[in-house]
């Protein structure tokens, strides 16, 4: 089991370039489901979850070539339509594949992916979604098959501006007849990249960015052979925000679309640091004193709930009590128990904690439940008196490229070792 061991109480100072978006990755590829032409993405992040999905590109038929960030991948019309258990069981966005393939091949399977320590995070409105566009599914032996005899364009009213349902219903409606309208869609930038590569494909979009989408099926999508480019990963940038807000630090990162986190870099502003732009590097510099802010996790553009567990961290060590709100992921306030064991004073009733700020935090032995408590237990780790020790890695290594080593080189106190 590795472990990553933190003596922290060091400034992180420095320059760290962003990686691309794991998000708009995950969605982009299992897109190329939608064509045999040749696909060329940059730009794709070197993590565990990209490894996942080329595992299940590669069951379901599509030849894969990856070399550092650029993944190419070719097809000859053969593809399976099921999703194995392994795979959806590691990585809940594998249920994407459903909508190409029905779209395609009229059927599919895929293993229910049930809930994980964030939520119960069920696939109701993508399927409800399927089934406005002509899709039958039932659920047998822990798989949900779907089925249709055709496929046609409708309105869609989303339930709710799920990122995943509306990844789903989008891919779909690119190749079915009619047009379909999805109202209520979900406006993360990551949706607007999958429309865009959807659209050098030869997809026929409109309203990218905005609540209403307006698909017109095409007869076919082509490859993109001149190459597509990943956004850069707007959590990741967030994290490099934090990270040098609580260690009252001065980084400068570069790579990133700042818009993207417009919501987060106005709290920290509250929270006292100075940020300032130039030549395309946004430069956050660290301030002794952490003010308290409060956060309500919204929809994009709103405060990302990816972020609520890094802002609990840099919270619980600031000069008063600040009140933190989820309002997307049932459980998601659970990271907040570790904290605990590093000295933070916070109360979770509900979807609400209390964090009553700290001094500064203490080292110790913690365990990550999901990808973006890692990530803040790492944060916490750097800004800790003391040695912290953190397990339960596999979640960090889904979704961070290279964290440990972009850390170092900000001259963070920070290993990895395997421990037997
Ligand atoms: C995506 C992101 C994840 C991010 C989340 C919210 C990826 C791979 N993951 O997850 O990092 O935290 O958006 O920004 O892009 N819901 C339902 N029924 C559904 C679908 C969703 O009730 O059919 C609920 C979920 O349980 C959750 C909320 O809607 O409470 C938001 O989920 P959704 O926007 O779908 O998130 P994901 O696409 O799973």
């Amino acid at each position: 089991m590795d472990k990553i061991i933190i003596n922290g109480g060091k400034r992180l100072c420095g320059n760290v370039k962003i990686s691309g978006s794991k998000n708009a990755a995950l969605p982009i590829l299992i897109a190329t489901l939608l064509t045999d032409g040749k696909c060329v993405i940059d730009n794709v992040p070197e993590l565990e979850d990209i490894n996942t999905v080329v595992a299940l590109l590669k069951h379901l038929g599509k030849k894969i070539k990856k070399e550092k960030n650029k993944i190419t991948i070719t097809g000859n019309g053969k593809l399976r339509t099921d999703a194995p258990y392994e795979l959806v069981s590691k990585m809940r966005a594998s249920v994407l594949v459903a909508g190409p393939l029905l779209a395609r091949f009229k059927k599919a399977e895929i293993p229910l992916p049930g809930g994980c320590a964030i939520g119960i995070r069920p696939i109701n409105i993508h399927l409800d979604g399927l089934a406005k566009l002509g899709a039958k599914h039932f659920v047998a032996g822990g798989n949900v098959k779907l089925a249709a005899n055709k496929l046609k364009g409708t309105q869609i009213v989303l339930d709710f501006p799920s990122v995943g349902a509306t990844e789903n219903l989008l891919m779909t409606a690119t190749v079915i007849s009619g047009k379909t309208i999805i109202k209520n869609a979900a406006v993360e930038p990551e949706i607007t990249d999958l429309a865009n590569f959807l659209i050098k494909m030869g997809a026929n979009i409109k309203g990218i960015g905005t609540k209403t989408l307006e698909i017109k099926g095409v007869k076919k999508l082509t490859g993109c052979s001149e190459g597509y480019k990943i956004i850069a990963d707007r959590i990741e940038t967030g994290t490099f925000i934090v990270a040098s807000s609580i260690t009252s630090g001065d980084i400068k990162i570069s790579n990133a679309i700042f818009e993207h986190n417009e919501s987060l870099i106005e709290k920290i502003k509250l929270a006292g640091m100075k940020i300032s732009m130039a030549n395309k590097f946004l430069r956050v510099k660290g301030s002794k004193k952490i003010k308290p802010v409060d956060a309500a996790t919204q929809v994009y553009p709103g405060f990302a709930t990816d972020l609520q567990p890094l802002w609990m961290a840099l919270m619980s060590i600031a000069s008063g009590e600040s009140i933190i709100t989820e309002t997307i992921f049932e459980n998601r306030l659970q990271a907040g128990v570790e904290f605990i064991k590093m000295g933070a004073d916070i109360k979770i009733k509900g979807n609400t904690a209390i964090v009553k700020g700290i001094k500064n935090l203490t080292g110790a032995k913690v365990v990550a439940s999901d990808l973006r408590a890692a990530a803040a237990l790492i944060l916490a780790g750097l800004s800790a008196k003391g040695r912290t020790e953190i397990t339960g890695l596999e979640y960090l290594d889904r979704g961070y490229e290279n964290i440990v080593g972009k850390l170092k080189k900000l001259g963070a106190d920070i290993k990895r070792v395997i421990d037997n």
